[in-house]
């Protein structure tokens, strides 16, 4: 996984494949330090041990390697990687801090395409960002609003898609959460 934005993924793949059909992702960035949080409303993670490779439901290979290679980057920079089963109605809570002025630190990657990707992929998830402003935590995008509103197939629309791209991208510039990459998407 060469940046942020690969484990991003990892982590939303694993919360469809569980069959989870609402994550909400929250991120706060504050004196160098990147937060994320993932809620999902799967069936929770059976086993408090999968950072532990060889603990996966993949049926193609016996090791599992998506959340072992998130603790190491978290770990890497004196960050973590903490699992918690939701409350008594199940779901996946995790969360992870990255100090991204560590040497070890790697760098973002475009966060906001892994959304685009995300609802693209999995129409059926309802995908839900949030950032962090002083105390509170803000909506950016709520894919089941957007289908609410503009109906079920809004998301296979290249303007929404569009939209929705730059309005990820602009705040997470506005936070300081990307590499550097113009709206446009060059250097
Ligand atoms: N959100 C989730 N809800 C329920 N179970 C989960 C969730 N995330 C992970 N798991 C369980 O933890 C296991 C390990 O996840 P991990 O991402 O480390 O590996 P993987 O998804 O099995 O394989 P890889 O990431 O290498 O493709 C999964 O196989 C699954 O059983
Ligand atoms: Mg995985």
């Amino acid at each position: 996984m060469k940046n942020i934005a690969d484990h991003l993924f990892d982590i939303l793949e694993n919360s469809v494949k569980a069959g989870a059909n609402k994550v909400l992702v929250k991120f706060s960035f504050n004196k160098k330090k990147f937060f994320c949080q993932i809620i999902d409303s799967g069936p929770g993670i059976e086993s408090a041990d999968v950072i532990d490779p060889f603990v996966t439901s993949r049926q193609t290979r016996r090791v599992g390697l998506g959340l072992p290679l998130l603790k190491k980057t978290a770990d890497d920079t004196q960050g973590y990687l903490k699992i918690n089963r939701l409350n008594k109605k199940g779901g996946t809570n995790l969360e992870f801090l990255i100090n991204m002025s560590h040497i070890d630190a790697k760098p973002f990657g475009d966060l906001t395409r892994v959304f685009i990707d995300a609802l693209i992929a999995w129409p059926q998830m309802n995908l839900k960002l949030m950032t962090q402003n002083n105390s509170t935590f803000n909506t950016i995008i709520d894919s089941e609003k957007i289908k609410e509103d503009l109906g079920e197939e809004a998301l296979y629309s290249s303007q929404i898609q569009n939209y929705i791209y730059k309005t990820i991208k602009k705040e997470l510039i506005t936070k300081g959460i990307d590499d550097h990459f113009s709206i446009e998407g060059k250097k």
